[in-house]
Order: structure tokens, then sequence, then C-alpha cells
């Protein structure tokens, strides 16, 4: 890994692949920024992890990060980000502070800047789960903090544990990652999630992308150039019961009504153009599953959920797992002890 990354995710030394048994659970990392800082190593280290919080979950948590407080900074709205990472903290044994809404309550409505709130934080928090507005604000943010900062989603740019929890859903569902073809679906223009999806794919073996979008909508070319430059097999399609036939995941996203501002006509061309139906249910192998990071609209059809290939629930609920992982690996738990 080059130096730099390893100072942004601040992950003990790599070595072919593997990680320096530094910590007791032989990986650590301090701020998570942006889904291209992980190699194929880290994310298998963090899976496994992942896998073990399942257990501890199951065992009604442990108490790996007792005396560890964690700061929830929301400045958009949430449910599962928010309510995962904090209920994932509260099963470690850890304490949660946060603010409702971030943008209305915290001093920021007084003029203050994120990087003042950043340094206040600094001095009461373990680690700070930030959710913010603008693209490029968790980089801000870990530029001048002493704490971990995880990057909950900024603007427009990335959402990395939700890439993470969605590699992870793919994994447990179909036993494999390498070797897939998925189809992205929706807002890929606006969509964090689906960007960070991507560059951790480009990580995996063998990956084709289907990208299913609207016109006004389209998936930017800075994602497409990393994927090109990565050996990323990926095309432009415009039918969605054509691509579904094909595929091993189909990954829904909605249109992002709060990112297109005045542009109301843009908003109203791209919704309700692809909306996974029964009959495009009907068109998916049998194997296949269906993904949604969540919130829906009205771009899955809720007669798809009782579908046994309808996996976006069961994907929600992998993220707490996986926030597990990550709060232990940013603190440096040691679980087998707790
Ligand atoms: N997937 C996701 O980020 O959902 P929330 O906005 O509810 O956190």
């Amino acid at each position: 890994m080059r130096a730099d990354l390893a100072t942004r995710v601040g992950a003990v030394a790599v070595d072919g692949g593997s990680f320096t048994p530094a910590t007791p659970m032989g990986f650590r990392l301090h701020h998570v920024i942006e889904a291209q800082d992980f190699n194929r190593g880290m994310l298998d280290q963090l899976f496994r992890i992942a896998r073990e919080m399942e257990s501890v979950h199951e065992q009604g948590g442990n108490r790996c990060l007792t005396g560890k407080i964690m700061a929830s900074l929301f400045y958009e709205e949430s449910t599962r980000t928010r309510f995962s990472f904090e209920s994932a903290m509260h099963k470690l044994g850890g304490s949660v502070i946060s603010t409702e809404n971030a943008k209305q309550f915290s001093s920021v409505s007084k003029g203050e800047t994120l990087e003042d709130t950043i340094r206040i934080l600094n001095g009461y928090a373990d680690i700070i789960v930030l959710r913010h507005y603008e693209s490029g604000s968790a980089k801000r943010a870990a530029d001048i903090s002493t704490v971990p900062i995880v990057n909950a989603g900024d603007g427009t740019g990335q959402h990395p544990t939700q890439a993470f929890l969605d590699l992870y859903t793919i994994e447990k569902e179909l036993g494999h990652i390498d070797g897939i073809t998925i189809a992205v679906v929706g807002d890929l223009a606006n969509g964090r999630t689906v960007r960070s999806l991507c560059y951790l794919l480009s990580k995996y073996r063998s990956i084709r992308i289907r990208m299913v979008a609207p016109d006004v909508v389209k998936m930017r070319d800075d994602i497409k150039g990393y994927l090109a430059r990565h050996d990323v097999v990926f095309s432009e399609e415009t039918s969605l019961e054509d691509v579904a036939a094909e595929v091993d995941v189909l990954y829904q996203t909605r249109i992002q009504k709060e990112r297109f501002g005045d542009r109301e006509e843009d908003y109203e061309q791209a919704r309700g153009v692809y909306v996974v139906t029964p009959e495009v249910m009907a068109r998916m192998q049998r194997g296949a599953i269906v993904m949604h990071p969540l919130p829906r609209v009205d771009e899955i059809d809720v007669a798809v959920d009782d579908d046994p290939r309808a996996a976006y629930f069961r994907q929600a609920q992998n993220g707490l797992y996986i926030r597990m992982a990550l709060l232990a690996a940013c603190l440096g738990a040691d679980i087998a002890r707790a």
C-alpha cells in the first residue's frame, strides 16, 4: 500500500495483502474517508471481523469498547447509518453523544466552521462519525482531527461504509464477489453509495458492471475513468428488463430529489423511469439478488418484498455488523478479551 494511503486510512503495515498483527485483531484503521483507500486484504479483514460481530450480536453484545465515546455528527437526515452506528457502539459497550440535527442544533447555526466543530469534538469523543452535505467534507475533517473520522456520507461524494456492507452482503448472499455481473440502476450521478461501490468492485476480479440510468443522472466520468483504468468491464444500457436477465446482482437506487435544487423538471424526467417490479423479477435468474441502500421511494414495487431474492432488508441488517467491525477496528478493540 502506498504510504499516503496508509496515513489516510491509518492501517497497520501491509505485506503481500496481509496485515502485521499489531493489534489483538491484527487490523487497525484510523480515518475511513474514501472507498478506494481500501485494498482487498483490508476488506477481507473487515469482513472477517464483521462475521465475528454477527456472533457477538447474537450473544447480546460485549464490552470491548467500554469507556470509549462515539460522536455522531449528522448534518443530513439518516435512519440506517446513524442508528446502526449508534446501535453498534452500544452493542460493544461504548457510549454515544450526538445532536438531533447538526445543521440546526449545533453551533454551525451560529456560523461555526466544520473544522472548529471537529477540533472541539476531539476533546470530547474517541471517534467521530460524520455525515455532511458537502462532497469532500470528511476529508477536510480528517485533515485536522486527532481522533478517527468515519465518512457516513459526504454530499454527492462517497459513502464508504455503505459500500463495505454492500460487498459484505454480496459475499454472504452469493458466496463470492469475483466474477459477478452487477447492474447499478437509478441515480448514478448523485448516488454516493453506488460511487463508493464502484470503487470497491474494482478491487475484485472479472467484474462486469451494467449501468442503467435516466439521461439526466448518468454515471459521472470520474467513476467511468477509474473503472476503465482498473480494467473493469462496464457498459451503459437502457433496458432494465434485458439487463435483469443477465445479472447476479441488481443494485437499485433512489432518484435523489434533494440533489436537484430547483431543477424540478430534471427530477420528474428521472423519476419512475426504472422501477423493479414483479415483471422485472420474473426476468431475473433464480440465484440473483436485488439490493438497495434504502430509503426507497417508488423505485422498487413493494410487491417485490416477499420474493426471497429481495435482499435489501438483510443488507441493512448487515450494516450493523460492518459498523461494529469498523468501530472495533478504528478504536483498537480486543474483541477476544471483552
Ligand atoms: N443507506 C443509507 O445511507 O441510509 P440512511 O440515509 O437512512 O442512513
